[in-house]
Parts: structure tokens; C-alpha cells; sequence
């Protein structure tokens, strides 16, 4: 972080004197003023709901640039890691700075997959879930369970028990998410096979029974392998944020992470993707292309409450870059399963095209977000509804530990600890009850 030669000055009407702000530079995007020192000189806080204007730390891992519907981990461009790397590369990457060499690969993927079993009184714990229990309810519990399992790594102030937790949660989730899946079907869970990719293997622990051979298709390896790798980082959203905020307290990095598939799990956030489907799936049923025009006028009435799901950013106020990747990986999925004429994929191609035309959406600068193609995927691949945001949790996993990791290392790091704007009652007596 350097120090711009800029400085910021707040002035103020009511006469109080005006101060002066420092202002840092990053190595690229906006810059940003330092307003640590404002409360202290001013007795003022600064109000920014929803952070729409507010840095909350400085981060070297992931760039997106909205504007532009840019974004890179590390300085590599996400169209690159998509299509030359794999998610094992790319969780590298976050966590260690660089993209790793043969060496270091074949070390790394050997290190993630010596990991990849859990702890067999983890399935007697899922037992004591509902059979027909949201999964992302689950899941935020067997995350936050792994505290109680890997004792020997939830020290957050110890770099080694950092490194280990961070290669647990990432060799384990696929686990977790594929046990989750197991357990609601019926069927028996299986156990994971080291000698598969790490995308191999999930879809051999989601779709492998004891009773046949299970063939990985590698076409639908490769799109789940990117799925992972466009899911993996998104620099500050709601659940990294909210990863950094829990572990900011010193807890167990299992407890931060668990937080975190608890905030991905709303609509707003990672359950898009399954909104978005139900939503596609809602339209076909209520008679499909011919419907998309009334639905699309829904949208745009502020009264009904309806969004497009699948649309629309915080940050990208242009195409995002992850799912023009997404539907090149859904065409290839539905193509290898014979799907092509797949009435969703249609539909949703109608309802983007009708978007992206439409005055509403150009003005707003609403585009297709990451999760407007990647449940059409997942659905092909066989991936229940309910279990999308699941699977976005796996992928992200690598994100916010990386995320939770840099900022434990960060000298300047502090518990997270908002302040507010007070608009309640002041100070008042309590009444005794009889005078109510
Ligand atoms: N459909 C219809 N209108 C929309 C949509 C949408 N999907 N998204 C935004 N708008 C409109 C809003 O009504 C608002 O209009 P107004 O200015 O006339 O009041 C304007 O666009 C700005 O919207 P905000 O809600 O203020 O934008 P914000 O940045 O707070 O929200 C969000 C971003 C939550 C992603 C929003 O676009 C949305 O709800 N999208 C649908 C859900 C979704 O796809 N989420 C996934 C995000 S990506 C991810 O988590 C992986």
C-alpha cells in the first residue's frame, strides 16, 4: 500500500476546522483514503451501508474491475486460468502467490489428495440430520463441525495449523458436499479415489455406487473443473467478508469458513444460481419462449417483486467475465450429453437476449452474472437442484481461506468491528410493569 501524493481535505460547514486525509494507492483500481484517523479527530464516523464505497482491507489476491468486466486472481487474467490451468493450480495460486511448477504441482495435488477422507464419525454426525434437510444447512454444520475433528489445526495465530486447515477444507469439502448429497438419496457414501483429479473425484463420490463401475466423463470433469476455478475468488463479496469478519475474532478457520457457507447460502449471494434455475424452470412451465416476454415485463415492475435471478451485480456493471466462460462450458455440456435442444438452455438464451436489448437492464447496466449458466450445467452434470450452492461453496472454500490466511498475516489486521448511526430512543427510565 503506498502512500499517493494526493491527500484528501473534509471540510465542514458548521465551522469545525477542515483535515486532512492521507490517500493510498494500490498497484492498480481505485485508490483509497484513509479514514482511520476520523473519529479521533472529528468525533464522526463515516456511514456507508453495504459497504457500496468502503475498502475494509488491502488484499494482493483477487482484481476485478466492474467497469470493465475484468477480473484476475493474482494478476492472471480469468480467461486464462480457465482454459490453461486446472482448480488445483488456481487454489495454489490463491493460496501461495504463483501458479505452481511441475514440482510443486505434482507436490501440492499429492499433499490435497492425501486429505481427502473425513474423519469417520463425521457420517454419524450427518446422520443426525433430516434426510430432506437443505443442503447448505448441512453443509454450514459439517464445516463448522470439522473444529471438532481437527484439533491439531484450529490454532489461527500458528502459520503450519493456517497451512493445514487450508489443505483440509479444500481436500475435504468435495467429501463433505458429496456425503451431504449420498445421505439425502439414500445411498451409500462413497469414498474418495486418489488416484482421480480433484473434479473426478467428486463426481465419482456424488454418482459412483458400490454396485457397477463408475466412468468419469471427461468432458463433465473439465466443466465442473472450471466451474470451481470461476468460483474459487471474488475479492471482498458478502461471504469473504463475512469469512474475515468471524476469523478477524481469532476463531478456528473451520468456524470462519462455516460462516461463510451460512452467508453464501442467501439469493442475493451464492443461492442465485438455484434461484435462477427454479426461475427458468417456473417460465417453462408456465409455457416456456412464449412466456419470457410477460415475465421479462414482471422484471421491470417494481411493484411485483420478481428479479431476473442470474443478473445483475454489485460490481460488474458489464458482461461478467465468468459467464461468457460458463455458457462456452454449458454448450460443450449439453452437446456431450446429446442435450442440445435442452428447452432451459433455450430459454435462458431468449431471456438473456431480451435483457440485454431491453432499456430497464442497458440503463441499470444489468448483465448476466456467473450464476445465469452454471445451474443449466450443473443440472445436465446431474446435480440436484437444492445442491448448486453447494457446490459453489466447494469452490469458494479455497477463496476465503486464502482471504482468511492473508489477512491473519496482515501487521495491520484487527478484529472487524463496524460503528453505526444511532437512531433510537435516548436515554429513558423503565416504567414499572403495573404502569405500562
Ligand atoms: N432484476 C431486475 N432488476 C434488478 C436486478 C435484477 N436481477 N438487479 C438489480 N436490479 C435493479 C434494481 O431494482 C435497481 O433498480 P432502481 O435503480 O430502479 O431501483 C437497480 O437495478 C440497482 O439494483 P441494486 O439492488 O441497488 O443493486 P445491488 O448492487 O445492491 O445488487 C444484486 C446486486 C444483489 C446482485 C442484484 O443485482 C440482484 O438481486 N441480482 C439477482 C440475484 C443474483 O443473480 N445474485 C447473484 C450475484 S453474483 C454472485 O453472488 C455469484
Amino acid at each position: 500500500m503506498n502512500l499517493s501524493d494526493n491527500k484528501a481535505t473534509m471540510s465542514f460547514s458548521n465551522g469545525s476546522p477542515s483535515i486532512d486525509l492521507p490517500v493510498y494507492a494500490g498497484s492498480v483500481g481505485p485508490d483509497v483514503i484513509d479514514i482511520r484517523k476520523l473519529y479521533g479527530q472529528t468525533g464522526m464516523f463515516t456511514y456507508d451501508p453495504g459497504f457500496l464505497s468502503t475498502a475494509a482491507c488491502q488484499s494482493a489476491i483477487t482484481y476485478i474491475d466492474g467497469d470493465k468486466g475484468e477480473l484476475r486472481y493474482r494478476g492472471y487474467p480469468i480467461e486464462q486460468l480457465a482454459t490453461q490451468c486446472d482448480y488445483l493450480d488456481v487454489c495454489h495460486l490463491l493460496l501461495n502467490g504463483e501458479l505452481p511448477n511441475t514440482q510443486e504441482k505434482k507436490d501440492f495435488d499429492l499433499l490435497v489428495t492425501s486429505h481427502t477422507m473425513v474423519n469417520e464419525q463425521m457420517q454419524f454426525f450427518l446422520r443426525g440430520f433430516r434426510r430432506d434437510a437443505h443442503p447448505m444447512a448441512v453443509l454450514t454444520g459439517l464445516v463448522g463441525g470439522m473444529s471438532a475433528f481437527y484439533h491439531d489445526s484450529t490454532d489461527i495465530t500458528n502459520p503450519e495449523h493456517r497451512h493445514i486447515a487450508a489443505i483440509r477444507l479444500i481436500a475435504k469439502m468435495p467429501t463433505l458436499v458429496a456425503m451431504a448429497y449420498k445421505y439425502k438419496t439414500g445411498q451409500p457414501y462413497i469414498y474418495p479415489k486418489n488416484s482421480l483429479s480433484y473434479s473426478g473425484n467428486f463426481l465419482h463420490m456424488m454418482f459412483a455406487t458400490p454396485c457397477e463401475e463408475y466412468k468419469v466423463n471427461p468432458v463433465l470433469e473439465r466443466a465442473l473443473d472450471r466451474i470451481f476455478i470461476l468460483h474459487a475468488d471474488h475479492e471482498q463479496n458478502a461471504s469473504t467478508s463475512t469469512v474475515r469478519l468471524c476469523g478477524s475474532s481469532g476463531t478456528n478457520p473451520f468456524a470462519a469458513i462455516a460462516a461463510g457457507v451460512a452467508c453464501l447460502w442467501g439469493p442475493a449471494h451464492g443461492g442465485a444460481n438455484e434461484a435462477c434455475l427454479n426461475m427458468l424452470e417456473d417460465i417453462q412451465r408456465k409455457g416456456g419462449l412464449s412466456k419470457v416476454g410477460e415475465f421479462m415485463e414482471q422484471v421491470k415492475d417494481k411493484n411485483s417483486g420478481v428479479r431476473l435471478m442470474g443478473f445483475g451485480h454489485r460490481v460488474y456493471k458489464n458482461y461478467d467475465p465468468r459467464a461468457k466462460l460458463m455458457q462456452e462450458t454449458c454448450k460443450e455440456v449439453l452437446a456431450e450429453l446429446g442435450l442440445e435442444n435442452d428447452p432451459l438452455f433455450k430459454l435462458a438464451m431468449a431471456v438473456e437476449k431480451i435483457a440485454l436489448e431491453d432499456d430497464y437492464f442497458v440503463q441499470r447496466k444489468l448483465y448476466p452474472n456467473v450464476d445465469f449458466y452454471s445451474g443449466i450445467v450443473q443440472r445436465a452434470v446431474g446435480i440436484p437442484v437444492n445442491l448448486f450452492t453447494g457446490v459453489f461453496a466447494l469452490a469458494r472454500t479455497s477463496g476465503w481461506i486464502a482471504q482468511l490466511n492473508e489477512m491473519i498475516g496482515d501487521p495491520e489486521y484487527k478484529i472487524g468491528r463496524p460503528r453505526q448511526l444511532f437512531t433510537g430512543d435516548t436515554l429513558r427510565d423503565v416504567v414499572p410493569q403495573a404502569k405500562r
